[in-house]
């Protein structure tokens, strides 16, 4: 162990921890605490020594003044970059500049040390991509703390507006033996020996053998499920990890990825499109009241647009225009693409781009896609050639939502499933709620780490989830 943690008599270590971010309210001034945290850096001279300490709870390093009468060099030695401490002293507003308040030292106990040979953080200023081969440790950047505060407060926002409008967080199952989009890029889930698979008499895989009698995967979107609690709850809400094996290698592409959809019945499409609109506004607006110091953080060192950007999402009113609308203003702009567009495509994100960032300069709802490029389950427009989806794209990330209103007709669903040769015997239930009960409803999901991508301005959306997973990458 590098070095040795030297023993020492500790005597008012009883005292109750309190959080560095709440040593920074002035509540405590002048006041014997204890702090708790990962020393950042240690500087100082002969008389003196500075000590920046963090514990995770701000952006905010608290300074540890050490004066070096009281304390032996053997006891300050383990205390470098990485190493943890517990220490004992009064707060004092800070002479310094930088800081409000400072801790004088009376007593430090070093719970664990770290190796400056080794520690990988040992040096400031690492690249994003050197920090996500050290997801295990990058929580501890500044960089990376800002980001997962401005995560948990997304997340909690998102309940919040949900449960003030009265909807219920419904939990839709992650192992499913449905492709609820059809698009085929799902994670199988097993217990047959892969090595060794059980095979019927004509040489296929013996599902029956399986754990649940049947072919299983991970789920693709709780959507399906969700509409099944909507047409009896009213207005559900999801809001859960969902699993695409799509190989996508993109900047806004997770294999494992986290979803909010939720669903509502009595909604059409406008309902929807006014919903979603006051629902990312009010998760943006959340994060800029109670992230302050990290957004803050975040513009300063990565992007000084960034709380402009988010400023300027609450102030304008989505464009909303239909798909066809979209590709014409794309075909006349005489903008080079590297996919080209004609009615019919699907859209690629330079497109999107172009409509929010360049064209409208604030976000669009895009509505009435071609039916072909979209999902069985959207309500079919008169015109036979589109359906009733809106998908809302953002600056810098694209489509940010999609979503629909559903096709509430049995017959007209039932000719979608059947021209699509989906199997019928996977959406009987599906198909119920059409038989019993129609309503006219609508609902969207929100790729969650999109909307942290966005509300952090960081650029890859590796960087916004703990431990992302994508094509040959499974750390951990
Ligand atoms: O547009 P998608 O595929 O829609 C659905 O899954 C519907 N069932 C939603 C609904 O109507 N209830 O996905 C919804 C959103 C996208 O707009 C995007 O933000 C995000 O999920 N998303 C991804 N995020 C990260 N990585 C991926 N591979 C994603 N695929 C979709
Ligand atoms: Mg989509």
């Amino acid at each position: 162990m590098w070095p040795p943690v030297p023993q020492v008599e500790y005597i008012i270590m009883a005292l109750k921890r309190t959080k560095i971010v709440d040593a920074f309210t002035g509540e405590l001034e002048g006041q014997q605490v204890c702090v708790k945290g990962w020393v950042r850096t240690r500087r100082g001279n002969k008389h003196i020594q500075f000590i920046a300490l963090n514990d995770g709870s701000t952006i905010h390093n608290l300074q540890v003044v050490v004066a070096l009468d009281q304390f032996s060099e053997e006891q300050l030695k383990p205390i470098t970059t990485g190493s943890s401490l517990c220490v004992v002293g009064t707060l004092v507003a800070s002479q310094g500049k930088g800081q409000s308040y400072e801790v004088q030292a009376q007593e430090i106990e070093v719970y664990g040390t770290a190796d400056p040979d080794e520690y990988p953080l040992q040096k400031k200023g690492h690249t994003l991509e050197f920090l996500r081969e050290k997801a295990h440790l990058r929580m501890r950047t500044n960089t990376f703390g800002a980001v997962f505060r401005i995560r948990h407060h997304l997340a909690f926002a998102i309940h919040k507006f949900f449960n003030d409008k009265g909807f219920f967080y419904l939990n839709t199952p992650l192992i499913t033996s449905s492709d609820a989009e059809g698009a085929g890029e799902m994670f199988q889930v097993t217990t047959l020996n892969v090595n060794d698979m059980p095979r019927t008499e004509d040489g296929k895989i013996d599902y029956t053998k399986d754990f649940f009698g049947k072919m299983t995967s991970l789920t693709v979107s709780g959507q399906l499920e969700g509409e099944l609690g909507a047409t009896s709850l009213g207005a559900i809400y999801t809001f859960g990890p969902t699993f695409r094996a799509e190989h996508s290698n993109t900047p806004r592409h997770l294999a494992e990825f986290w979803m909010i959809e939720p669903e509502m019945a009595f909604y059409d499409i406008n309902d929807n499109m006014d919903l979603a609109e006051e629902f990312i506004k009010y998760c943006v607006k959340y994060a800029l009241d109670h992230c302050k110091d990290d957004i803050e953080f975040l513009n300063k060192m990565y992007d000084n647009t960034l709380i402009d950007r988010l400023n300027g999402i609450l102030k304008d009113e989505f464009v909303r225009l239909t798909y066809t609308e979209g590709i014409k203003i794309l075909e006349e702009s005489g903008a080079k693409f590297e996919f080209p567009v004609k009615w019919g495509v699907d859209l690629q994100s330079e497109h999107e781009r172009y409509l929010v960032e360049k064209h409208f300069k604030r976000p669009v709802i895009l509505t009435d896609y071609p039916k072909d490029i979209k999902a069985f389950y959207m309500k079919q427009n008169d015109d036979g050639k589109t359906v009733r989806a809106m998908d809302v794209l953002f600056p810098q990330i694209g489509e940010i939502i999609g979503g629909s209103e559903r096709e509430a007709s049995y017959d007209k669903l039932l000719n979608r499933i059947n021209e699509l040769h989906i199997p019928m015997k996977d959406m009987w239930w599906y198909l119920d709620t059409r038989r019993f009960g129609t309503v006219p409803h609508s609902g969207f999901g929100l790729g969650f780490e999109r909307l942290v991508l966005f509300v952090t301005g960081m650029a890859n959306i590796r960087d916004v989830i703990p431990f992302p997973r994508t094509p040959n990458n499974c750390e951990f």
